[in-house]
């Protein structure tokens, strides 16, 4: 792209220099920035969006409130968060690799060396949030690279604590952190419609037995706040009682197997996508 035609396509102010340009503000990318937003870490006016179809990038601009980047407005932000799909980093790498920017990806099986290489800096960090940063309340693993500054790391802290909480996880543990952390929701959704399929075969209406299942969800999650699995489940299950049956139950099915094979083989996937480079 030529200075002229970036003149032609852009409409940011050819001095204005973002604090945050956001490469794919997708479902996840779009969730980080709406955290952003709500906790104040960052106003609108400081990000801009970056999409090689300058359509595309005034529709996302208009419907977050920040301004529309062409690449030579990556090249001057000041951060760039890249949140596209893993299979579409080769293709947007050279339009906003820049020395010394400081990157944060949230692409899951792109690794901190391969971000490195293709960005040409070394100022990278790897964060894998969940589902969860829809409704603020997201698991974030970050790693690092050593050349990035406490600066860059504090920013990427606040970025993520914007839509729930933060941990800090050495790359190895990368692919697990994504076989729990990231597929979990799926897994508890499995669970959660298990429930309430089981309500429907006991007699309840389908809207009723999901309302009824979401409570239990629910109920339990807040009360893993202040209590351990274990003693919750203790708790409610008394000698001779119904939960003990159900329990019996659930150990002849081998739930506890299920639930444990299933983020393994969720773990070893992102292992074998980050291997060739296309994790999701
Ligand atoms: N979804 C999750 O639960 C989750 C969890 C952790 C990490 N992640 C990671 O988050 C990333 C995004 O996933 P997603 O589920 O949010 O996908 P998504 O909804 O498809 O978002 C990707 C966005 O990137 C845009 N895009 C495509 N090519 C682009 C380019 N060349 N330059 C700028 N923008 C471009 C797309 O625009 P168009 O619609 O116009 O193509 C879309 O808005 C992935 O790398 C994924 O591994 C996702």
């Amino acid at each position: 792209m030529t200075a002229a035609d970036s003149e032609a396509t852009t409409t940011q102010p050819a001095a204005d220099r973002v604090a945050l340009a956001v490469v794919g503000a997708g479902r996840m990318g779009g969730a980080v920035v709406e955290g952003a937003l709500r906790s104040g870490t960052l106003r609108a006016q400081d990000m801009g969006v970056f999409h090689p179809d300058e359509d595309r990038r005034n529709a996302l601009a208009q419907r977050f409130g920040m301004v529309a980047l062409d690449d030579a407005g990556v090249h001057r932000a000041e951060r760039v968060l890249i949140a596209v799909k893993p299979q579409s980093f080769e293709r947007v790498a050279p339009l906003i690799a820049r020395r010394h920017t400081a990157y944060v990806s949230i692409m899951a099986g792109v690794t901190l060396s391969t971000l490195s290489k293709r960005l040409g800096s070394a100022r990278v960090v790897r964060a894998m949030p969940n589902l969860g940063a829809r409704v603020g309340v997201s698991a974030t693993a970050l790693a690092w690279t050593a050349e990035t500054s406490a600066d860059d790391l504090e920013f990427a802290r606040s970025l993520f604590n914007g839509c729930g909480s933060v941990f800090e996880v050495p790359e190895a543990l990368f692919d697990a952190f994504t076989g729990l952390s990231g597929s979990g929701p799926a897994f508890v959704a499995v669970v959660a419609e298990s429930l309430a399929d089981g309500g429907v075969r006991v007699g309840f209406h389908r809207d009723v037995a999901r309302e009824l299942a979401r409570h239990v969800l629910l109920a339990t999650a807040q009360l893993l706040e202040s209590s351990d699995p274990a003693s919750i489940k203790d708790e409610v299950a008394s000698p001779g009682g119904t939960a003990i049956a159900g329990l019996r139950t659930l150990e002849r099915h081998r739930l506890r197997y299920a639930l444990i094979d299933a983020i393994e083989a969720a773990s070893e996937r992102a292992g074998e996508l980050s291997g060739n480079g296309q994790g999701a």
